[in-house]
């Protein structure tokens, strides 16, 4: 005889929708494989009068989130509504009634972490996020169960999919960034409103949620650097191609000893590595951990059924759990073992300058660069002048990203335009 398992939803968008589809299309699978089924009891939604493209039957879909919160009859909570408010109290509402909850929100995941795991571990109920990073990839799982022998020593990745499409884009074509958004936002591959992904906020989320799990302590989204894809250049792109080089937007949280630096931020990686191969909306994460070494997820990290895949997998665990587990780390506020914010990390540079063609120029930037510390790896001059300047590309070797600050804010500049610094990972 199988379990019945009564749910309600919170919110029926995209991914909402295709949970419906998969929970029903797939019941008697789910069946054979766990003995459970599930009744969608109650779907909450803004608008009761809204065409939909699913035929709900009368009675589950409500306007009012009570129906939802104070059913004794549902035990998991699906949360789709996304964003901060007002996900964030809808889900600590639940998990105070003792409601398993299963998100696929890193915003309100990220921000309030600690007062969900604390809301969660009170009442005992289940909390679960797999899908809230990377979509389909079990990139959760795979932290909080599968790695636990390990200790992580890096974690970076492409955990946004619109910037991933939007750099890809560029790169083939070597079209500009607001082109190629422009034309994503026609094809409904780009919110219309765009600034969260395109400036670095959502893999920002997600990073920290990474970057907590990898290191088993706490790493808020406020520690995280974001800079965005928008200022990216298409003659960027195409120096660092010239010298063997992919743009990508990474999300990168690297342990050492106490001291955690995590960044969002567009990098050049070597062709040759793995990631630089993970096109279009693709996501991947790639980790080192010192038994398993180095290993890269990669999967799609957004869409109906792909996120749908995450969130049914986390809500049969849940169903199937007689007691829940949490994160393994002290996920308050104010741990009292904090890891430490590094925000000087090292890394390689790469620098395109317009420089006045005369005698002297070059010496006087290698000079300011070595002033700082910084070590010139690769150094190309651009044979066309315009206006009586060239383009210098330098990468640089690993050096200090305030070391790096200063020698460009030194460099001469009736000599030389600093145009564009990025990030280089090797
Ligand atoms: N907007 C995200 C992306 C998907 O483009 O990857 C949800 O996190």
């Amino acid at each position: 005889m199988d379990k019945l398992v009564k749910i309600g939803f919170l919110g029926c968008g995209n991914v909402g929708g295709g949970v419906w589809k998969l929970l029903n299309g797939f019941a008697d699978d789910i069946a054979h494989r766990t003995g459970l089924r599930f009744e969608i009891k109650k779907v909450l939604v803004r608008s009761l009068n809204k065409q939909r493209e699913i035929d709900f039957p009368d009675g589950v879909l409500t306007d009012c989130v009570d129906d939802v919160l104070n059913d004794p009859e549902i035990s998991i909570v699906l949360e789709f509504l996304g964003g901060e408010k007002p996900a964030h109290q809808w889900i600590q509402m639940a998990l105070e009634r003792g409601k398993t909850v299963v998100t696929a929100n890193k915003v309100a995941f990220a921000l309030h972490w600690p007062e969900l795991h604390k809301a969660a571990q009170d009442s005992g109920a289940g909390l679960y996020y797999e899908a809230a990073v990377c979509g389909a990839i079990p990139i959760i799982h795979t932290l909080e169960q599968s790695l636990q022998a390990n200790r992580i020593s890096y974690i970076y990745g492409i955990v946004n999919g619109t910037t991933n499409y939007i750099l890809t884009r560029m790169s083939r074509e070597g079209a500009e960034y607001s082109d190629v958004l422009a034309d994503a936002q026609k094809l409904g591959l780009a919110e219309p409103d765009p600034s969260s992904d395109v400036e670095g906020f959502d893999a920002a989320y997600k990073l920290s949620i990474l970057a907590s799990l990898a290191f088993h302590g706490r790493v808020p989204f406020e520690n995280v650097y974001v800079e965005g894809i928008t200022k990216v250049q298409a003659e960027d792109i195409r120096c660092g191609q010239e010298l063997g080089y992919t743009l990508k937007l990474l999300a990168i949280a690297k342990r050492d000893g106490l001291s955690v630096e995590t960044r969002v931020h567009p990098t050049f990686i070597k062709n040759e590595h793995p990631l630089a191969s993970v096109s279009d909306a693709f996501n991947a994460v790639f980790l080192r951990g010192h038994a398993c070494g180095e290993m890269m997820f990669m999967g799609r990290g957004a869409g109906d059924l792909p996120t749908a895949s995450a969130i049914v997998s986390d809500l049969l665990r849940a169903a199937a759990a007689e007691k829940h587990s949490y994160p393994t780390f002290e996920n308050v506020v104010n741990p009292s073992v904090p890891l430490q914010k590094n925000t000087d990390w090292q890394t390689a540079f790469y620098v395109r300058m317009l420089a006045v063609d005369k005698p002297g120029v070059l010496a006087s930037v290698a000079q300011t660069f070595s002033l700082y510390g910084v070590s010139i790896a690769v150094m190309q001059q651009k044979g066309d002048q315009t206006d009586g300047r060239v383009t210098l590309v330098f990468i640089t070797h690993q050096a200090s990203e305030q070391a790096m600050t200063h020698a460009l804010k030194s460099i001469n500049s009736d000599l030389v335009s600093v145009e564009s610094v990025l990030r280089v990972e090797n």
